[in-house]
């Protein structure tokens, strides 16, 4: 355990099943010590390498992260590609200690548009983690609610699904979290208030946690932080 003395500590038998997060503020973090954008998102990766093993120490037992949006192609060719990199040394690093954390990979989103290196890599990441029973670890790549949708829709109707089979159970078992619980806890750092076409589906009934820190920032502390406003929430889903 890395549970570090003096930090208010959430209550660990009721901690979140599923928190999802948006990896916000990685270029403001950068610009703001004079940094180009791509040192940002290298220590936005570095954050979610080490708030996963913080997550997986403490037993919540998923975590979704948007790592690049069917909307980020838009951005410049070379942030672009710092990502792509980003994510490759990030599955290389994870393929070699995968078995000493635990923790299983899984990937959201459409891999088409991917180089054969990073489908590769994830194909690999994949069959190794398999057999992982610590966190699950679900990285959005390419990844977007609408898009996921549309193509969950589309896949129903080449099945010739007919109208009265169509139930919410059987849309999310098209979907790319068929296996994932909903996310309990949503947190977007880096000041916005926005879901940016996030787990449209899955959000459903959702807690959100927003907070002016910047996504490289967010660490153990951090993450208390949420899960104690998470934990001081009264659920209802709709009843009263
Ligand atoms: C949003 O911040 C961040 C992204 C679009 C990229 C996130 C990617 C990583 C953290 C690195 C690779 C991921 C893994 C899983 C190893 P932004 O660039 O929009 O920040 P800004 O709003 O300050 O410009």
């Amino acid at each position: 355990m890395i549970i570090r003395k003096g930090i208010e500590k959430p209550d660990m038998e009721n901690l979140p099943v599923h928190i999802a997060a948006i990896m916000d503020g990685n270029g403001r973090w950068a610009s703001s010590k004079g940094l180009p954008r791509t040192v940002g998102h290298k220590a936005g990766s570095e954050a979610f390498r080490k708030i996963s093993e913080y997550l997986n120490e403490i037993g919540v037992k998923y975590f979704t992260v948007y790592a690049f949006s069917t909307e980020n192609w838009k951005r410049p060719k070379e942030e672009v590609s710092a990502i792509m990199k980003l994510l490759k040394e990030y599955l290389l690093e994870a393929i070699s200690d995968m078995a000493e954390k635990n923790i299983r990979l899984c990937f959201f989103g459409d891999q088409t548009p991917l180089s054969d290196e990073l489908k590769d890599l994830i194909k690999k990441t994949d069959e190794i983690s398999k057999g992982c029973t610590g966190l699950t670890v679900n990285v959005c790549l390419n990844y977007g609610g609408r898009d996921e949708i549309t193509r969950a829709v589309q896949a129903i109707v080449k099945d010739g699904v007919k109208p009265e089979e169509i139930t919410e159970k059987l849309i999310s078992s098209y979907l790319y979290s068929k296996d994932t619980p909903d996310p309990d806890l949503i947190i977007r750092p880096g000041k916005e208030q926005r879901i940016s076409n996030f787990l449209l589906w899955q959000c459903a009934y959702s807690e959100f946690y927003f907070t002016e820190t910047l996504w490289p920032d967010m660490d153990e502390e951090e993450m208390n932080k949420a899960i104690i406003s998470f934990q001081k929430r009264k659920r209802r889903f709709g009843g009263i």
